[in-house]
């Protein structure tokens, strides 16, 4: 079955407060948009279209960032949930079957109810997904008769017995995309609000003998996001559940509470995460690896075997192979460790390949900027980096090389070779004896001033 999601997300969400436009508010580690933008692509979709207003250029970015082949059409001005779907409608007017509409701050719809929607189609021309509202506030109320919903009454426009309804109006919407387009093509702005409502399609098509029903879901699901309170409690509802997911899937968290997922975080069965752990975007954990506590980690990949922290940082870029060992304050950004590099403590790796099994002693930096540039360091296999050695890139390190504690290696050093780049130690005999007593006598002269 063929399916196009279309996606709402012009509206000015001025109740943020923010320059931010609502939707690109982060949620999970990512837009907000990029919830919306999963439950459809988990719907395999031919096409998918955002519509777009208010600070129209950022909100087409983010989601070409989420795919570029997901289209964008501009709403302007911006004349209601109708009006913004008929925006679509002419680069969909030649898509077969199914649409969806979705809403971008609506971020939890489940896949599994939008299959639920698409599965309903077989009875109804139009689906429409409601939910039970424990506080039905200003939601739109459905009017059911029977297995057939007659209505949507919108809160502004409802009388008082309406209002007491408690089934409400999610927006999310399903019917064959030409009936879809043909219904919002006759909605009129004669309301309340003096906007095209996208709920008169439902009376619409009661009207042209069309049968209309609708599909439940649970409340949590249909969270819409109008203010930063109700970010934050979304917030709090994903970690949740992210949290609940892991275990599980079989992933130890020795302290659930505290750890922190972005919508896209996978991590293997029988993974171990520490305390604290905070997971931005893109970071895939395999399966026995372990994150120890108060790490911090973005785009990057720990193999299995691996162990990590307390306190490191990967950034984007960073791929740990098996075995991989990476101790407190590292930091590692667009780098390759092969299988059982060690990098113990207080080291900077950026731009840089290390061989399988070297060894990163404590205090390394790779010089990887010039002020301008970036460059890259190659590091062999079997290699030993003494501690605090600087390694100013580009520069390479042959397999089986060592460098002394404290060089600042500018050149090339190759296979097998030691490489010392500093100045001699000499030792002066009896000077320090000679040097305390001077600067005790010093301190003892002036504290009888
Ligand atoms: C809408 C529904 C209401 C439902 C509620 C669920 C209508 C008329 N009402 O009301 O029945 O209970 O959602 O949250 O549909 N948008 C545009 N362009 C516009 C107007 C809106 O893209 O011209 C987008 C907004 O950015 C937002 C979404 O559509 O993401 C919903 O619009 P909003 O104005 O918030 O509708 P509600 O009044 O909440
Ligand atoms: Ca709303």
């Amino acid at each position: 079955m063929q399916v196009c999601v279309i996606v709402l997300a012009a509206g000015m969400g001025t109740r943020m407060n923010s320059d931010l436009p609502k939707v690109l508010h982060p949620l999970a580690g990512v837009p907000m948009l990029h919830h919306a933008l999963s439950a459809a692509r988990s719907l395999e979709p031919a096409r998918v279209v955002v519509v777009t207003g208010h600070e129209a250029e950022a909100v087409a970015k983010a989601t070409h960032a989420f795919d570029e082949a997901y289209e964008t059409v501009l709403q302007d001005p911006q004349l209601g949930t109708a009006h913004a779907v008929a925006q679509a409608a002419p680069l969909l007017a030649q898509a077969e079957g199914e649409a969806i509409v979705l809403y971008g701050d609506t971020p939890f719809v489940r896949p599994e109810t939008l299959t639920a929607m698409l599965e309903a189609r077989a009875t109804h021309a139009v689906v429409v997904l409601g939910f039970e509202a424990a506080d039905p506030g200003r939601y739109g109320r459905l009017i059911v008769q029977g297995d057939q919903l007659a209505q949507i009454m919108e809160y502004k426009d409802a009388t008082d017995a309406q209002r007491a309804i408690t089934l409400c109006n999610s927006g999310v919407v399903c019917a064959q995309s030409r009936t879809l387009f043909d219904l919002v093509a006759k909605v009129g702005n004669a309301n309340a609000a003096g906007e095209y409502y996208l709920t008169d399609i439902i009376a619409l098509a009661r009207a042209q003998g069309l049968s209309v029903g609708y599909v439940t879901c649970p409340e949590a699901e249909t969270l819409g996001i109008n203010t930063r309170h109700q970010l934050a409690a979304a917030e709090t509802a994903f970690q949740t559940r992210a949290r609940f997911d892991a275990l599980e899937n079989g992933v130890t968290l020795t302290a659930p509470d505290t750890v922190y997922f972005a919508l896209d975080t996978w991590v293997g069965r029988d993974a171990t995460i520490g305390p604290h752990v905070v997971f931005g975007p893109a970071v895939t954990v395999e399966s026995g690896a372990e994150v120890k506590g108060f790490c911090h980690l973005e785009g990057c990949h720990i193999s299995r075997g691996a162990k990590v922290g307390p306190f490191a940082r990967l950034r984007p870029g960073a791929e740990l192979a098996e075995d991989v060992h990476v101790g407190n304050f590292v930091e590692i950004k667009n780098s390759v460790l092969d299988e059982g590099v060690k990098v113990g403590h207080l080291t900077y790796l950026g731009d840089a390949h290390v061989g399988e099994f070297t060894n990163i002693g404590a205090g390394t930096v790779t010089c990887n900027y010039d002020g301008v540039m970036k460059h890259h360091t190659e590091i062999g296999k079997g290699v030993f980096i003494g501690s605090a050695t600087m390694l100013v890139a580009p520069v390479r390190v042959g397999d089986g090389a060592m460098t002394g504690s404290g060089s600042v290696i500018t050149h090339d050093i190759p296979a097998g070779a030691l490489a010392l780049g500093r100045t001699a130690q000499v030792n002066k005999p009896g000077l320090a004896v000679r040097l305390f007593e001077r600067l005790k006598a010093i301190k003892a002269a002036k504290g009888k001033i």
